[in-house]
């Protein structure tokens, strides 16, 4: 059984109600984070804790939760689910108000809601087998760094992708290719990593944070650059990271071969590099 919380309280996830007034429902007024937990230490904890608040920030919705609160919240939660591997999620929502109205209500009682479900942690031999992608003009709003649990163009995206056959779609702004629809976006050429730099068009993604550290750590060469999108075609490597979904080698685009179609050395050597980091968890500091 699923333990979620909503609102102070622990509770079996299917028994969470919530008023069919509350903003998130009406207006996707919110905001969210979903945080991988390893041996039941959530990983990098501070740091999604830390996107949470600018999120919170950005939308001028103010919660009484400070860091410890959350942390205690997210301990609780993942022991009453019982440790191992999971993935939390967390939203806050402007919560209920009497009337449906644009404008923030006078009065706010934010609801806060978090679950848990165990983290399906794929193996080396399943990433391997790598995912397809497509490209797809991006249609969301300017800022794209707010984790907003408003999410219907980066879903409809990503149908497009499942239509096509391909699992992620490669979101295309202004000629540049910045991020998947639910994953950072990483190009390799002549051994290189690129990723778009951070802008109010791409989510600050914690995996590509952790990338980017990692590469620094063990002298990958490694730049934060526009990426025009006919450099996706004459890529080396193609990555897209996730919390969830960790490091995945794209090895299909738009139904051509990235290169040889095949996971590609630096991927082989970075995977191993985060497997490594995530065993750390809860031995060391993050
Ligand atoms: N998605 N870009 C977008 C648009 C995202 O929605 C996500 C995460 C990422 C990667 O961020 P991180 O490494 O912090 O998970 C990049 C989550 C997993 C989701 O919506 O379920």
């Amino acid at each position: 059984m699923t333990i979620a919380y909503l609102n102070d309280q622990f509770l079996p996830l299917e028994e969470t109600r919530v008023s069919a007034m509350d903003r998130g429902f009406l207006f996707g007024d919110g905001v969210y984070e979903v945080i991988p937990v390893y041996n039941g230490h959530a990983f990098r904890l501070e740091q999604h804790l830390e996107r949470l608040a600018r999120s919170l920030a950005a939308i001028e919705l103010t919660v009484p939760f400070d860091y410890i609160r959350w942390k205690n919240l997210i301990t609780e939660l993942i022991q009453r689910n019982d440790g191992g591997d999971q993935s939390v999620y967390l939203q806050c929502t402007r919560g209920p108000s009497p009337i449906r109205d644009h404008a923030f209500p006078e009065k706010i009682t934010p609801t806060i809601f978090a679950y848990s479900i165990p983290l399906y942690t794929r193996t080396l031999e399943i990433l391997s087998k790598g995912i397809s992608a497509i490209t797809v003009q991006d249609t969301r709003w300017q800022r794209c760094d707010i984790k907003a649990i408003t999410l219907l163009p980066n879903i409809l995206m990503r149908q497009r992708a499942i239509e096509n056959g391909a699992q992620e779609a490669i979101l295309i702004n202004n000629g540049y290719a910045i991020e998947g629809s639910s994953m950072n976006l990483f190009v390799i050429k002549n051994n290189i990593i690129m990723t778009p730099p951070l802008s109010q068009h791409i989510l600050g993604g914690i995996t590509r944070d952790l990338v980017l550290e990692l590469a620094a750590q063990h002298n990958f060469a490694f730049q934060e650059t526009d990426i025009p999108e006919v450099d996706l075609y004459a890529a080396d490597e193609i990555w897209l990271t996730s919390s969830n979904r960790e490091i995945m080698p794209v090895l299909m685009l738009n139904n051509q071969p990235v290169n040889n179609g095949q996971p590609g050395a630096l991927w082989r050597e970075m995977i191993q590099h985060y497997q490594h980091f995530k065993a750390q968890v809860g031995l060391t500091q993050q």
